[in-house]
């Protein structure tokens, strides 16, 4: 049975490919995400994200971030909440949104906002983590999805997935081998969210068992 109000009202906000996105929309035709996309939503005009979610009817929005480079602040902010609301948005997922966000945003959706991070959080946050990886000479990688919170990467971890580095690795290729685990385990934690499965304490998140087996 599929209630109405099973079915999560999902917001996507990108800023690049949307391959995070399309393993999303994967999932909930597959059955395996009980969720709905409800908007699109991405800081830069020309990306492929927008071009995914038109194709598939999602309402798309560009926002444009400015005066700011690396935060979502001020106008910017205020339109991506208007958005959502109009949206009647549940949560959100940062799928490669190359922005900070900042307290509005956080204030409007607690514990309701989740990040994809290209690396095993806390070693290498930030920006091209897997070069990060690849240059400090970790044996493994691997990708994060995490709670937002006010800090850069910081927030309490829902899944991980790990990966090996392989001799001959460049930063493509392990880019690549980690973009696989991201597609599994964002649409995975999203469905945990919608399952209403986590339990947060503290930095602490624990994932009950499923109801009605
Ligand atoms: C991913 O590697 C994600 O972890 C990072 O940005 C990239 C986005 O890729 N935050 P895509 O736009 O989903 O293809």
């Amino acid at each position: 049975m599929n209630h109405a109000s099973d079915v999560l009202r999902l917001a996507v906000l990108g800023s690049g490919r949307g391959s995070n996105l399309q393993s999303i929309l994967d999932a909930i035709d597959a059955g395996t995400l009980r969720a709905r996309v409800v908007c699109v939503i991405a800081d830069v005009e020309s990306a492929y994200i927008l071009t995914r979610a038109r194709q598939r009817g999602i309402p798309a929005h560009h926002v444009d971030g400015s005066p700011f480079r690396t935060k979502l602040e001020g106008r910017a902010e205020a339109e991506v909440l208007r958005l959502l609301e109009q949206h009647a948005t549940e949560v959100v997922a940062l799928a490669g949104f190359m922005r900070i966000v900042k307290p509005g945003l956080l204030a409007a959706f607690p514990n309701r906002i989740l990040n994809i991070h290209p690396a095993l959080l806390p070693a290498f946050p930030g920006a091209e983590s897997w070069s990060q990886a690849l240059n400090y000479g970790a044996k493994v990688a691997g990708c994060t999805v995490h709670l937002v919170d006010a800090g850069t990467d910081t927030g309490p971890i829902i899944i991980q997935r790990s990966v090996p580095i392989l001799e001959g690795d460049t930063p493509q290729t392990l880019h690549a081998r980690i973009q696989e685990q991201e597609h599994l385990a964002f649409p995975e934690a999203l469905e945990l969210v919608a399952r209403k499965r986590l339990r947060i304490d503290g930095r602490r998140v624990r994932i009950l068992p499923p109801q009605g087996v």
